[in-house]
C-alpha cells in the first residue's frame, strides 16, 4: 500500500458518537457495557464463551469442555463432547418457536419482476428434498460436495441440505473460470457438483455448466453433477448417469419430505472454502460446526445489534466467506430474514439497492466499500428518489474505507445518523473480529475500531506493506490474535504445514495484515504483508496468477503484484519476461491478460501488463517485489536501498517502461471492461 493512501486514511481525525436514539434497548446499550464484556470476557473465557453458545444455539447435547487447547501443537477444539446440527439451528429450531411463517429468506432476482420468498416452513421443506436427493447420490456424513452457482436460493438451500446430513460443503466463486474451479474441485476432491446453466450478470448470460464439463474431466472424484435451471438455456449438455437436472431430482421427494438432522459432533466440519495464500496452490479453510456456528450467531447479534423483527441484508456473494457468516449462517440462526441478490449494483440502473431497501425495508445493510465507491461516482438522484428510512445500521467488510466513502455512505444513505459498522476479519477468523458495537462505540472514520469483546488483538513486531523489514519508527506492525475464539478455523484441507505456518512466526494467530492501534486503542488495518491482493474486497494469490503467466509459452518469468485502484481498492500489475526471441507486442499483453481472465476469471484480470527485459534480484536471485510494488504504484522515489541488487541497471528501465505504460493508459486493450467491475 503505498505511503499516500495510508496517510489518507489516517487522516480523517473526527470521530462519531454512538447513536442515543434505540440504545436501551441494544444488546449492547453502550460503552461501559462493551468495556465489562470484554474484561469480563478475557478474565474467564470459558465462562464467556460458554454462555454465549448456551443463549444462541441448540445443542443436542452440551460439551464436557468449552475449550480444549493444545497450545504446543496450536489446536484448537472448541465444544468438546457436544452435539449440534447447523440446519437444525438454522431452520427447525424456528418452526417451534412461532417462526414457521415468518420469512427466512427473500431473494430478489436479477430481474426486478423475479422474486421469491421461503417461509421457514418452506425453506424446511426444500432443504429436506434436497437432503434425500444428496442421499439418493449416495452422500453421507464427512462427503465432500461443491457448489458452483450463482446467487439463487438453491445455493443457500443446497448448503443447508449438506448441513444436514453433514456433508462438507464447498462454495466456489461462480466468477471463477477454468483453473479457479478445478483446483477448488481437486482441492475437496468432491463427489458431487451442484452447479447451474448459467449465471445471470449485468443482463449477460455466463454458462456455468457448460464451463464445468471440460474441467471435470481432470476431477476423477466427481460422480455426480445436479444442475439447476436458472436462465433457461437450450442445448445444455447432460452427460448419461452423471448429471441430472434438480429439478427432476427433487421431484422424486416431494411426499414426506422430513429429513432428520445428523448429530454431528462439535468439531465435525461444516464447510471447506477456498482462500488465497502464499502459494499457487487456494487454502482449504475447514471451519468446525460448533465453535463457527456459535461464532456466527454471536458476531451477528453484536456486531449488526439484530432484533427478531428486523430485515437484513447482507450483499457478499455466498462464494465467499461474508455470504456465508453474515449472508446464512449468522442471520438464520437468529431466526431474521435474510435477502439474497442475484445482480449488480449497477445494473441495469444504479439503484438497485436502493429499490431493494425501499421493497423490502431493509434494517441492516452490509456491504463491501468498493460497492460504496462505484455508486458514489452516481449522480445523488440515485439514492435521493428511494426511501431508505427503514435503515437502522450500515456495515461494511473486505477492505480499508477510505473516509470519502465512509463519509458519502454516512451522509447518503444514513442520513447522517446510523453507525456503520467497519467490520474487520478472514476467511480464516469465520467472523468478525474488530469492529464496532453500534449503539456502544465511537466511530472514526477508516478504522475498524475496537476487538470484539473475547478477541485478543495486537500488533507485534515491526511491518509494512512492503514485507517484513523494520522501517525505522514504524508504528505499523503484524496484526495477530493472541488468544483462540471459537470462530477461528479447525485447520487447512490436507495441508498440515499450512496450517501451522499462520502460528509458526508469533507463537500465536498471524492475521497477515499489517496494521496500526491509536492512542485510543483503535486499530487502522492497512493492508496485507502477504503475496495476497485484495481486488474489489476479494482476496487474490499472486502466485496463482503468476503460475498462469509463467505456464504461457512466451513466458519466462512473470511477478505479479498489488498497485493502487481508486475504485477495486487495489488492482493487479504484472511484470513480464517474455522468452528469448519473443517479441513485446500488444496483441501478446492481449493474449496474457484473456489467459489470466480465462483461467481465474474475470477478477484476476491485471489492470497493466509490463514487460520487461529483466526483474530486479538480488545476489542469490530472488525477485525483489517490494521494488515492484513501489514502481506500480507510482512511488519509486520510495524504492530506498538498491545496494542488494544484484542488476541495480534493471531498475531504470522498469521504471521508464512503467511510466511509458501508464502514460498510455487509454490504449483500448487495457481499459477495464464492464465484466471485470461488475464482479463485486
Ligand atoms: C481485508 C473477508 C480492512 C484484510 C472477510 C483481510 C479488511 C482480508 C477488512 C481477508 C476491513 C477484511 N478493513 N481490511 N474492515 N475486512 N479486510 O479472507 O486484508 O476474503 O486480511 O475475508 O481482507 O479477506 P477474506
Amino acid at each position: 500500500m503505498s505511503q499516500e493512501r495510508i496517510t489518507t486514511l489516517l487522516t480523517d481525525s473526527r470521530s462519531y458518537l454512538p447513536p442515543e436514539h434505540g440504545r436501551t434497548s441494544a444488546w449492547i446499550c453502550g460503552p461501559e457495557e462493551y468495556d465489562e464484556l470484554c474484561r469480563r470476557a478475557l478474565e474467564d473465557p470459558s465462562d464467556f464463551w460458554g454462555a454465549r453458545a448456551s443463549q444462541l444455539i441448540h445443542w443436542f447435547k452440551r460439551w464436557d469442555k468449552v475449550l480444549e487447547a493444545d497450545d504446543a501443537h496450536h489446536k484448537y477444539k472448541w465444544f468438546t463432547g457436544a452435539k449440534l446440527n447447523a440446519s437444525f439451528n438454522c431452520i427447525d429450531r424456528h418452526l417451534i418457536s412461532g417462526r414457521r411463517n415468518k420469512a427466512a429468506l427473500i431473494w430478489q432476482g436479477e430481474k426486478e419482476t423475479d422474486v421469491r420468498c421461503y417461509t421457514y416452513q418452506m425453506l424446511y421443506t426444500e432443504v429436506c428434498r434436497v437432503a434425500h436427493a444428496l442421499s439418493s447420490l449416495h452422500i453421507r456424513k464427512g462427503d465432500h460436495v461443491a457448489l458452483y452457482m450463482p446467487m439463487i436460493p438453491e445455493l443457500f438451500i443446497a448448503m443447508l441440505a449438506c448441513a444436514r446430513i453433514g456433508a462438507i460443503h464447498t462454495a466456489i466463486f461462480s466468477g471463477y473460470a477454468e483453473g479457479g474451479v478445478r483446483s477448488r474441485i481437486q482441492g475437496c476432491r468432491a463427489r458431487v457438483v451442484i452447479t447451474a446453466d448459467a449465471a445471470v450478470r449485468s443482463g449477460k448470460i455466463k454458462p456455468l455448466k457448460a464451463n464445468l464439463d471440460p474441467i471435470l474431466e481432470k476431477c476423477p472424484s466427481v460422480g455426480h453433477v445436479v444442475v439447476v435451471r436458472n436462465a433457461g438455456l437450450e442445448n445444455v449438455n447432460m452427460q448419461r448417469k452423471r448429471d441430472t437436472w434438480w429439478h427432476d431430482l427433487m421431484d422424486d421427494f416431494t411426499l414426506n419430505p422430513d429429513f432428520p438432522c445428523e448429530p454431528m459432533d462439535a468439531n465435525d466440519t461444516l464447510f471447506l472454502l477456498h482462500t488465497s495464500g502464499s502459494t499457487g496452490k487456494p487454502t482449504g479453510v475447514m471451519h468446525a460446526t460448533g465453535g463457527y456456528l456459535t461464532y456466527a450467531a454471536h458476531t451477528t447479534q453484536w456486531c449488526f445489534d439484530m432484533r427478531d423483527d428486523d430485515v437484513y441484508w447482507c450483499t457478499a456473494d455466498a462464494g465467499w466467506i461474508t455470504g456465508h457468516t453474515y449472508g446464512l449462517y449468522g442471520p438464520l440462526a437468529l431466526g431474521a430474514t435474510t435477502i439474497m441478490f442475484e445482480g449488480v449494483p449497477t445494473w441495469p440502473y444504479p439503484d438497485r439497492y436502493w429499490r431493494i431497501v425501499e421493497n423490502f425495508r431493509v434494517n441492516i445493510l452490509y456491504t463491501a466499500p468498493t460497492v460504496i465507491r462505484s455508486l458514489m461516482r452516481m449522480n445523488e438522484a440515485w439514492t435521493e428518489r428511494y426511501d431508505l428510512r427503514s435503515l437502522r445500521i450500515l456495515g461494511t467488510v473486505g477492505e480499508p474505507i477510505n473516509p470519502e466513502a465512509w463519509r458519502w455512505f454516512y451522509e447518503h444513505i444514513g442520513n447522517e445518523e446510523l453507525p456503520i459498522v467497519d467490520t474487520w476479519w478472514q476467511t480464516e477468523t469465520g467472523g468478525a473480529m474488530i469492529a464496532p458495537i453500534p449503539y456502544a462505540t465511537k466511530l472514526k472514520p477508516g478504522s475498524a475500531t475496537k476487538p470484539l469483546p473475547g478477541i485478543d488483538a495486537a500488533i507485534i513486531g515491526s511491518a509494512g506493506r512492503d514485507g517484513d523489514e523494520a522501517e525505522e519508527g514504524a508504528k505499523a506492525g503484524h496484526l495477530v490474535i493472541r488468544r483462540p475464539w471459537p470462530g477461528m478455523m479447525q485447520g487447512v484441507y490436507c495441508d498440515e504445514e499450512k496450517y501451522q505456518s499462520y502460528f509458526s512466526r508469533f507463537g500465536c494467530y498471524s492475521s497477515g495484515d499489517a496494521a496500526e492501534v491509536d492512542s485510543d486503542g483503535y486499530f487502522w488495518i492497512l493492508g496485507r504483508v502477504d503475496d495476497s491482493i485484495n481486488v474489489s474486497g476479494h482476496r487474490l494469490s499472486t502466485a496463482e496468477i503468476e503460475a498462469v503467466l509463467a505456464a504461457c509459452p512466451e513466458v519466462g518469468e512473470a511477478a505479479v503484484v498489488p498497485m493502487p485502484h481508486a475504485l477495486k481498492g487495489e488492482g493487479i500489475y504484472a511484470y513480464v519476461v517474455t522468452r528469448d526471441e519473443v517479441p513485446w507486442s500488444s496483441s501478446l499483453r492481449v493474449k496474457l491478460r484473456d489467459t489470466v481472465r480465462r483461467d481465474i476469471g474475470a477478477l484476476a484480470t491485471p489492470e497493466y501488463i509490463q514487460f520487461v527485459e529483466a526483474m530486479p534480484k538480488t545476489t542469490s536471485g530472488k525477485v525483489i517485489r517490494r521494488m515492484l510494488r513501489k514502481i506500480a504504484g507510482d512511488s519509486h522515489e520510495e524504492i530506498g536501498d538498491t545496494t542488494s541488487l544484484a542488476n541495480p541497471e534493471a531498475l531504470a528501465a522498469i521504471i521508464a517502461g512503467h511510466n511509458n505504460l501508464v502514460a498510455g493508459r487509454h490504449e483500448t486493450e487495457n481499459a477495464p471492461d464492464e465484466e471485470e467491475s461488475s464482479t463485486i
